[in-house]
């Protein structure tokens, strides 16, 4: 596709989407990453792997943003981990300053570009990163619910003995373990899971899903998931670079949907050329509403610390 795509962060997460995009042939990928020679070496290693793939489209790394001038889309994966002996608050603050200066340094060389962020805590940074901005809501926006709701239809495609192609499933809420997989609508094989499935067996599904990151850090140890969150950034800039106009669980900027009001949280959101181009409100049951306002005053308490922070 004659697009340009840049992703700031060349660790697991960025590097890992900088090829898939490369191999799904996106004309131009460029990847960034503070460290001296990382974005340049993996860059040149996947560029390599063209000839080899009979691919003629372009990727560069660097530490300088000269080559993401005039990107289509943003993608921001720059951040750190959690190191033994800091706080969740030191994180919080680390992380916060790198998303507002990788969110400054890009749009300085592509203002019209939309931004995809992915930095965790994901929905604070997407709230940071609008900020920063001085872009409208819809051009900014995270990745959670893509991936977290592939988390759930792999549960339930798994636990059911049914094909991911015949479960759609949601989960909305910020990108933790308050987020709420809904169960009214989410179907398997057309009819939703609390026809198709009993109450002790969904609730344990509901639960793996809260704690997917956390599953995959335990086997992993010294780093988190990438694969699946890579492919699922790829969704929502294929979404938006074909003007798809797709619906995919979407951290959007809410203006009271969903009873909720100046917030980045996790809502079901139609991306085309524009961006977010139309928030979905689903008819929610008491309790799947209720859980989604808890969840929004999870995603409060981050935002207004991470605010006592700066
Ligand atoms: P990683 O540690 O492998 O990569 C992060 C990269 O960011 C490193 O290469 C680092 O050098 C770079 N970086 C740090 N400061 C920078 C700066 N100022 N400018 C440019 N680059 C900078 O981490 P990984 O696994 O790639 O994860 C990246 C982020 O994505 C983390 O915050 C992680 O928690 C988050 N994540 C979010 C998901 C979601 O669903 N929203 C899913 C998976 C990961
Ligand atoms: C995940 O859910 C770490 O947010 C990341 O895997």
């Amino acid at each position: 596709m004659n697009k340009k795509i840049s992703v700031i962060g060349a660790g697991n997460v960025g590097a890992t989407t900088a090829q898939r995009l490369f191999e799904k042939s996106y004309s131009e990928v460029a990847l960034i990453d503070i460290a001296e020679g990382l974005a340049e070496g993996k860059a040149l290693d996947i560029l390599q792997s063209g000839p080899v793939l009979g691919l003629d489209n372009y990727i560069s790394g660097s530490t300088n943003y000269e080559i993401t001038k005039n990107s289509d889309v943003i993608v921001i994966t720059s951040g750190i981990a959690r190191k033994p002996g800091m706080s969740r608050d030191d994180l919080l603050k680390i992380n916060m300053n790198i998303v507002s200066e990788v969110t400054k340094k890009s749009l300085d060389q592509s203002p019209d570009a939309l931004v995809i962020v992915v930095t965790n805590p994901l929905d604070a940074m997407a709230m940071q990163a609008f900020k920063v901005s001085e872009k409208k809501p819809n051009k900014i926006f995270g990745m959670a619910g893509v991936l977290d709701s592939a988390r759930f239809t792999t549960f339930i495609s798994q636990s059911e003995n049914t094909s991911v192609n015949s479960i759609s499933s949601n989960v909305l809420g910020g990108h933790g373990d308050t987020m709420v997989p809904l169960l009214n609508n989410s179907f398997i094989g057309g009819k939703s899971l609390t026809e198709s499935i009993e109450p002790n067996k969904l609730d344990k599904l509901v639960e793996r899903t809260q704690n997917g990151g956390a599953e995959i850090v335990n086997y992993l140890k010294t780093g988190s998931a990438f694969y699946a969150p890579s492919a699922s950034i790829v969704k929502m800039v294929d979404a938006v670079c074909a003007d798809a106009k797709t619906v995919l669980p979407t951290t959007a900027y809410l203006q009271g949907e969903y009873g909720i009001n100046d917030l980045y949280f996790g809502v079901p959101a139609k991306l085309g050329k524009n961006g977010i181009e139309e928030i979905i409100e689903y008819e929610l049951s008491d309790s799947e509403q209720a859980d989604l306002i808890k969840s929004a005053e999870a995603v409060r308490e981050t935002v207004k610390a991470m605010e006592n922070l700066s």
